[in-house]
């Protein structure tokens, strides 16, 4: 008989407890897939009698997972805390130096520190596995860094984080605003009490920092990513992007230009009829545009313990059938330092809202400072919203600002930006106008 591969689990939350039902329900399909038993030997979390929906008391506990890490009797330490720095750092460190497999769904240990881990792991000749940390149950890891390691990737983007996409798609079919969508969610559960982190857009960079790096080749720079969130879309753009055949997503986008890699977390709109766009609720989807592979769309659960779980117990798996891989496609020898391309340089089409005062030639001289950038607008819609009552209501008292909702041609960012704060300057407009990307697909 082999011998068996055994787990230290550090961390037994929504992720943790799932790994352990999926290892218990399946013991026997993974140990004939892996050709060896696969044993829990430790586990480890804050409460030790906290009821976790799973039978833990013939298992060794460790009040200290930098101690389970550590355990002789250990070969793999699954880092299940979360945290970029603090004790979900220390035990993977300390498990790697002892030259422990590590497996972690830990996308902000990885965005923030994954390069330093993966010299160590290829110094000791381990496995550091996190198909888990980018888009759960989607397994986006393994196609970057196997099945499409022959190819160049030219782009790679995504719907990255469900809670957003939960909350635009509520906004967008149930006519509700983002502060109404987003505390019915946080009562449901679906979104944090400081949500910060996902509607800023940061959970979504964590998880392009690593993809981008395993698409290009580059060191992990989390840092460098351009971050807007979502909490300053409104009905009215919703309603727009609708009429005008988009819809809008918070999308990670990572491609090669000619400066460097460009790399932006930021609503956009997507034509209503692509695939990516039918991704709704708190589905993930992530595209890849690759040069012999052409462009794949993975679609699917991208949170949740059993699909997370799921990713998890894949990159145990790989470690018990004795597949080493470098950590980020190549060894991290081989990684470039990462080029930022110039954001200024992007180029594409734009939506703009203005509030614009009803007074005469404000009109004109948008339309002029448009122009003296060189921004060439492809339509240009006074439009009320679709919430306003007919009759009397949908007036605008005279004077008051009205909304006009603008497409220009494909142009850069350098001169949008130019050409809205001169309008801004202008003193047209009522309030900073809305800019919103719109994504070549
Ligand atoms: N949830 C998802 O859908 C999902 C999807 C993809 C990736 N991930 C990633 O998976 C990881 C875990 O997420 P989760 O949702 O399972 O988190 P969670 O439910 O909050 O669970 C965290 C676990 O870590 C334990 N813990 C916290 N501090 C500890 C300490 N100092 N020492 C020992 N144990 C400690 C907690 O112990 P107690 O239970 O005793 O408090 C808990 O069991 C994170 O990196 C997350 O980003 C999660």
């Amino acid at each position: 008989m082999q011998q068996p591969l055994t787990l230290g689990i550090a961390g037994l939350g929504t992720v943790g407890a799932s790994l352990i039902q999926l290892l218990l329900q399946h013991k026997d399909r993974l140990e004939e897939r892996a050709g060896r038993p696969v044993r829990i030997g430790g586990v480890s979390a804050r409460h030790k009698g906290k009821d976790r929906g799973v039978e833990l008391s013939d298992v060794p506990w460790f009040d200290d997972p930098v101690r389970l890490a550590t355990d002789p009797g250990i070969e793999v330490l699954v880092e299940l805390i979360g945290g970029s720095d603090g004790v979900a750092k220390a035990a993977v460190e300390a498990a790697l130096g002892a030259g422990k497999h590590v497996v972690t769904a830990n996308k902000a240990l990885l965005a923030e520190h994954g390069i330093a881990l993966a010299q160590l792991a290829e110094e000791r000749n381990v496995a550091l596995n996190f198909e888990a940390a980018v888009a759960g149950g989607i397994p986006v890891i393994k196609t970057l860094r196997e099945s499409l390691s022959a190819n160049e990737v030219h782009r790679v983007y995504g719907i990255l984080n469900g809670t957003c996409n939960y909350i635009l798609t509520t906004m967008t079919e149930e006519q509700r605003s983002f502060d109404d969508v987003l505390k019915e969610a946080q009562a449901r559960g679906y979104a944090e009490a400081d949500p910060t982190f996902d509607v800023g857009g940061f959970d979504t960079a964590h998880k392009l920092a690593i993809l981008t790096s395993l698409a290009f080749g580059t060191k992990v720079a989390f840092d460098e990513i351009d971050v807007e969130g979502i909490q300053l879309i409104t009905q009215a753009d919703i309603e727009a992007a609708d009429d005008m055949g988009y819809r809008i997503k918070l999308l990670g986008v990572a491609l090669r230009a000619e400066s460097g890699i460009e790399a932006r977390v930021h609503p956009a709109m997507v034509p209503k009829h692509s695939a990516i766009a039918e991704v709704s609720g708190a589905t993930n989807g992530v595209a890849i545009d690759a040069d012999f592979c052409g462009s794949l769309l993975l679609v699917g659960p991208g949170a949740g313990g059993p699909a997370t779980a799921s990713a998890v117990a894949s990159d145990i798996l790989d470690i018990a059938r004795g597949s080493v891989m470098a950590p980020f496609v190549t060894h991290t020898r081989n990684l470039k330092p990462y080029k930022k391309a110039k954001l200024g340089a992007h180029q594409g089409a734009y939506y703009v809202r203005f509030s614009v005062y009803d007074r005469p030639g404000a009109m004109g001289a948008i339309a002029k400072r448009m122009g003296d950038r060189e921004v060439s607008i492809e339509s240009i819609v006074q439009r009320r919203p679709r919430s306003a009552l007919p009759g009397i209501g949908a007036r605008l008292a005279p004077g008051a600002p009205a909304p006009v909702v603008m497409i220009t041609h494909e142009t850069t960012e350098e001169s949008i930006r130019q050409a809205i704060d001169a309008i801004e300057r202008d003193g047209k407009v009522s309030e900073r106008p809305q800019v919103i990307r719109i994504e070549k697909l």
